[in-house]
């Protein structure tokens, strides 16, 4: 495992572990895309993290920008393996906690309601697997694993829930099975990393609640990535 990718969303998802490896910006290296590159070398081997990029001031969040950004990760540093790391919601009801960080174990969508044949219906789900070792090394750094679950909204609707509840979802993103769609046309593995900013069935306001605990979770990502990476650059 030469080259470690993340893709991630949100400034304030990376800058923490940015920092912690001194890593480097490489202006431009997207150009006229608004993904940004930074990069480091980590007990041997290349750490890169790819951020979606920003538009009018604020990160760029969502389905399509992470598609944009790990398309264009997968064909110009050709990676290893990618990590998609962020916050994400989950359920107070499967025992999530505040600042818990989880592996993921699958990634699938749950806004995408299209009737039809079976074929139809398995694609909106998507259902992407993840890197083989994923449970493993959960184990190892003592994680629990869930499937992440991902829409273009931060909120819930009926409609949402339901789907997510005859799928199994149990961590709310808006980035995770757009990265690991893409991973799976390239035959990359993925590796998602997520900490919870809010529970999705707690009653509160989702925003008010991500907005109030993004910072506790951007920490605990940060320290289960680095243990993350050590694992990964420390392999066979
Ligand atoms: N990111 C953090 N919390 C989220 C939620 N509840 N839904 C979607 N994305 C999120």
């Amino acid at each position: 495992m030469n080259r470690i990718c993340y893709v991630v969303a949100m400034v304030a998802e990376a800058q923490p572990f940015i920092e912690h490896y001194g890593m480097k910006e490489v202006k431009d290296f997207f150009h006229p895309l608004p993904c940004m590159l930074y990069e480091a070398e980590v007990n041997g081997k290349t750490l890169n993290v790819v951020l979606n990029g920003r538009q009018n001031g604020s990160d760029l969040v969502g389905c399509e920008a992470a598609s944009v950004a790990t398309l264009s990760a997968i064909q110009r540093l050709n990676p290893d393996i990618v990590i998609n790391s962020g916050t994400c919601g989950a359920f107070d009801c499967n025992g999530a906690e505040i600042a818990q960080v989880f592996i993921g174990n699958k990634a699938m969508f749950h806004d995408r309601r299209v009737p039809g044949d079976d074929a139809w219906g398995t694609q909106s789900i998507g259902n992407y697997s993840v890197w083989e070792g994923s449970a493993k090394m959960a184990e190892v750094l003592g994680l629990k694993t869930g499937k992440v679950t991902t829409g273009s909204s931060l909120d819930m609707q009926p409609c949402d829930l339901e789907i997510i509840k005859s799928n199994g979802g149990e961590l709310k993103d808006m980035e995770g099975a757009a990265v690991g769609f893409v991973c799976s046309l390239f035959n990359v593995p993925i590796v998602y990393v997520k900490s919870v900013t809010d529970l999705c069935d707690s009653g509160a306001e989702t925003f008010e609640e991500f907005s109030k605990n993004l910072k506790a979770a951007c920490e605990s990502l940060r320290i289960v990535n680095e243990k993350v990476i050590d694992y990964l650059t420390k392999m066979e």
